[in-house]
């Protein structure tokens, strides 16, 4: 079937405070206005909240919080609908496994939100880097654990000349351009 006819899911990856939950907001809201598919946002907080809760910020429980978020995105792109995913999702290994997995339903988007670490720690809108520098938070993406910036993205956004409404259109015009929407 053609590309617009597949389920879909569109995948943020970046670092805390890089803009992926606002521009992801926006976003469910400007495909809900364009209609055609059931949109289902899937923010890496509300996920952390909501399905994770048990789990920390180690890599393997990082993982674990991945590969849940993707068995979800495949489920809702199997049966036709899209799926925002907002997560840091810091490990490429797994971002690939989550593509493999969903590839096999429909189509899948990455989004590399690129704002640099120096622009999201000036940010700090949650005051989390400021309790990582301090060392009351350990395993911190950026600050004491690793961020895989990735190089197989679909898409990659800067956000530091841009507003999240910018992004959010960006996005919707890459996926107009291969033909998902
Ligand atoms: S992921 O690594 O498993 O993909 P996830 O997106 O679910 O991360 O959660 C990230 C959010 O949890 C951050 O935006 C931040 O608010 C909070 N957080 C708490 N502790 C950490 C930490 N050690 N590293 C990164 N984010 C953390």
């Amino acid at each position: 079937p053609p590309r617009d006819e597949l389920g879909l899911t569109v995948f943020f990856t970046g670092l805390s405070g890089s803009g992926k939950s606002t521009i992801a907001n926006i976003l469910r809201v400007k495909l809900d206005e364009i209609g055609g598919r059931k949109v289902t946002l899937l923010d890496g907080d509300l996920v952390r909240k909501n399905l994770s809760s048990e789990l920390t910020f180690s890599k393997e429980h990082r993982n674990v919080n991945i590969l849940r978020i993707g068995f979800v995105a495949a489920e809702i792109t199997k049966h036709g609908g899209l799926a925002i995913c907002a997560p840091i999702a810091p490990y490429d290994a797994i971002r690939k496994q989550v593509r493999a997995g969903v590839s096999a339903h429909g189509g899948f988007v990455l989004v590399h939100v690129a704002t640099p670490l120096e622009v999201c720690e000036q940010r700090d809108r949650k005051g989390l880097y400021a309790m990582a520098r301090a060392g009351k938070i350990k395993e911190f993406t950026g600050i004491s654990d690793p961020y895989e910036a990735p190089e197989d993205a679909d898409l990659v956004i800067q956000t530091t000349e841009m507003s999240a409404e910018a992004a959010c259109d960006e996005v919707v015009r890459y996926l107009r351009a291969e033909g998902y929407l």
